[in-house]
């Protein structure tokens, strides 16, 4: 991809994070901000702050590529991608994530769409993820496990083609220890909040995207943000289907335990959006400081 790192950094040294101008807002994710500048239309943007180092940044960026690579390995399709980082003249190391920009983002496009089309879709995600699993299972000696992602708003249709994008938070496990640093992560939180979601949700949060049924679960509860809920008993039988036909030993997902898990999934996401707001108003409005990340605006749940 072509993109100058001094364009970036020009960009940086402009950016008020708490109050982004001249960018165009490509979608919010749970922790981040995608964007398109002016200067690059066509490629979607994400931006990482908060590096404690070069070499920090530098072994983030290697886990990123290795990540895209294992996920084509399994056989996904993930579009053309790249990295820089730049240090600005205060000293700031920022990642910038980029990607070639996508159209048909799966949760557009299941907005307005029937039954029938809804389910081809999740029939082909479901596919898709099986992928995931499969290479898992062929490379179980090695200690080599990838993680994912599933939800709807991860991928894009594209014709005959689907794609996976939500790649920036690189998921490899070898003999079952994250490759991820989750520095970065807890970083993004107000400091009182890092030591709490440490302790009590991290792994957790974690561990689900490393098991097939859990990704599927959260996935199908997601649903519920999306407003489409009238589409979570199909899927359900959908997926129960999928498992049953190819041999997985899952207990079926439950419409039950899908509410459940969502009541708990929308508290800890929107309890981790609120404390970030606070602490963007305490830094910017008391201490009259800088705040590092463009968070999402109100996110209906
Ligand atoms: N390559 C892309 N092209 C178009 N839109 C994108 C692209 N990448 C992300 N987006 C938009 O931004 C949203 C959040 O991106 P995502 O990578 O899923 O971030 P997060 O990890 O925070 O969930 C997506 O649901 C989508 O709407
Ligand atoms: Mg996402």
């Amino acid at each position: 991809m072509k993109v100058d790192a001094e364009i970036l950094k020009d960009f940086e040294e402009r950016l008020n994070p708490a109050k982004p101008e001249n960018i165009k807002i490509l979608g919010y994710g749970e922790i981040s901000t995608v964007f398109e500048i002016p200067e690059y239309p066509g490629i979607a943007f994400k931006r990482i702050p908060m590096f404690r180092s070069v070499k920090q940044v530098k072994k983030y960026i290697d886990t990123y590529f290795e990540y895209v690579e294992l996920l084509r390995m399994a056989g996904l399709k993930i579009p053309e991608s790249d990295a820089i980082y730049v240090t600005t003249s205060d000293g700031r190391i920022v990642l910038f994530l980029m990607q070639e920009k996508l159209e048909g983002i799966g949760n557009k496009i299941l907005q307005n769409a029937t039954l029938k089309d809804a389910l081809d879709v999740f029939e082909s995600v479901l596919k898709e993820m099986k992928k995931v699993w499969d290479f898992n299972d062929a490379r179980r000696e090695e200690g080599l496990q990838i993680g994912l992602d599933g939800q709807i708003s991860n991928w894009a249709i594209c014709g005959e083609d689907i794609y996976y994008f939500d790649t920036s938070t690189p998921m490899i496990r070898k003999n079952g220890v994250d490759k991820l640093d989750t520095d970065i992560f807890l970083r993004a939180c107000p400091p009182g909040a890092r030591i709490l979601l440490k302790k009590f949700f991290l792994q957790e949060i974690l561990d689900r995207y490393y098991d097939f049924r859990s990704v599927v679960l959260d996935m199908i509860a997601n649903l519920f943000k999306e407003g489409r809920s009238d589409l979570i008993p199909p899927t359900i039988n959908l997926a129960n289907e999928f498992f049953e036909q190819h041999g997985y030993a899952f207990e079926p997902i439950q419409r039950k335990e899908v509410e459940k898990y969502y009541r708990e999934d929308a508290f800890i996401w929107s309890l981790y959006l609120n404390l970030r707001k606070i602490h963007r108003f305490v830094v910017t409005k008391i201490l009259f400081g800088r705040y590092e990340f463009i968070l999402p605006g109100k996110i209906r749940r």
